[in-house]
């Protein structure tokens, strides 16, 4: 293969969120321009908790779809404590959503309403296996007497493998993972686990949230860990391995909310995460692996079939520029070294 040319099938994004209203408008096009699909987070304010609010949710997004290639947003339900097993299973069966969500009430961005204890809604996830319809976890404690840099380790030991040995058959999704323990939890598990990875957790360790000053738009749930995990991220993301695939978490805020005393969480990558990826993949020799991350992983675990379009990307400069839609992508201000052709 060309080091300077790679074609692969056009990818989906397994994670990001797109907001609604401006934001919404603004965002979207840097996502559907380059994936196919992608799942949506539905941490919106109210949350996507009931299949009406999904429904319409989507229509909001076909709505605000540019002219461009074809985009098929894939929407998910946001659990709570008072979780419906029915209305999650009648979402799933009539389409209005493909999967749902586990957020541990308060662990980031717009979670108050969060699950407080996942045994509140052992009777929904139940329900879940019997269906096959994926959870999708935010993995992270929000105990306060856990360091912040440990709540990933600490819910794959609290959380998560005692779910799996209630629920074996429950097909999850650990969503941006960020260590090297949760790296081998994945591996060591069987077919039902898998993980998404962002694209700034493969560049960035902690040590960047604080070079020469603070950096808020650096800062992201889960936080970056250190060099160590980082290596072992880049170690599954280009193994090829299927239970790894791609899902950019790309969130934006506002520059005003990430530059202010309370800073909210957050990495806006949906402009230039594609290219980034391409960037780790070549760094690591590994540029034939990433069709298997970017566009085939994903769709195999989500029981969808590959996209049939191709993408192509040039190993070509491009500027990434200081503000796209009024938010801070992700590396602005630095060159990346490809681009979609
Ligand atoms: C996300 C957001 O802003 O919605 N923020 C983040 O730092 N990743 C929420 C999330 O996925 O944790
Ligand atoms: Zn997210």
């Amino acid at each position: 293969m060309s080091r300077d040319v790679i074609t692969i099938r056009r990818p989906d994004d397994w994670h990001v969120h797109l907001r609604d209203g401006d934001m919404l408008a603004g965002v979207l096009p840097y996502t559907s321009r380059v994936f196919a699909r992608a799942i949506v987070m539905p941490n919106l304010s109210p949350p996507v908790t009931h299949v009406a609010a999904a429904v319409a949710y989507r229509e909001r997004i076909l709505a605000a779809l540019p002219a461009g290639p074809n985009f098929t947003p894939l929407m998910t339900a946001y659990l709570t404590d008072a979780t419906d097993p029915g209305e999650i299973a009648r979402g799933y069966e009539n389409g209005a959503w493909v999967a749902a969500k586990l957020y541990p009430a308060n662990a980031t961005t717009n979670s108050a309403h969060g699950v407080t204890d996942i045994r509140k809604i052992d009777a929904v996830l139940a329900r879940m296996t019997e269906i096959g319809m994926p959870l999708l976890m935010h993995g992270e404690v929000t105990d306060p007497t856990v360091d912040v840099f440990d709540r990933e380790a600490v819910f794959l030991e609290r959380v998560l493998a005692p779910l799996m040995v209630r629920l074996p058959s429950l097909r999850i999704v650990l969503e941006h993972v960020t260590t090297r323990a949760a790296v081998k939890f994945v591996e060591d598990a069987g077919p039902n686990l898998a993980a998404t990875i962002t694209a700034h957790h493969l560049i960035i360790n902690r040590n960047a949230l604080f070079q020469g000053g603070l950096r808020p738009h650096l800062y992201c749930l889960p936080v970056a860990k250190r060099e160590e995990d980082r290596q072992a991220l880049r170690r599954a993301a280009t193994s090829g391995g299927a239970k790894f695939f791609l899902g950019t978490d790309s969130a934006p805020h506002p520059v005003k909310d990430k530059e202010c005393d309370c800073g909210c969480a957050g990495i806006f990558s949906a402009p230039n995460a594609l290219e980034v990826y391409a960037r780790v993949f070549d760094e690591e020799n590994a540029l034939d692996k990433l069709e298997a991350f970017a566009s085939v992983n994903g769709a195999h675990f989500y029981r969808m079939p590959v996209n049939r379009e191709t993408t192509t990307l040039v190993r070509r400069e491009q500027d990434v520029p200081r503000e796209v839609a009024m938010v801070r992508p992700f590396l602005a201000g630095e060159k990346l070294g490809w681009r979609i052709a």
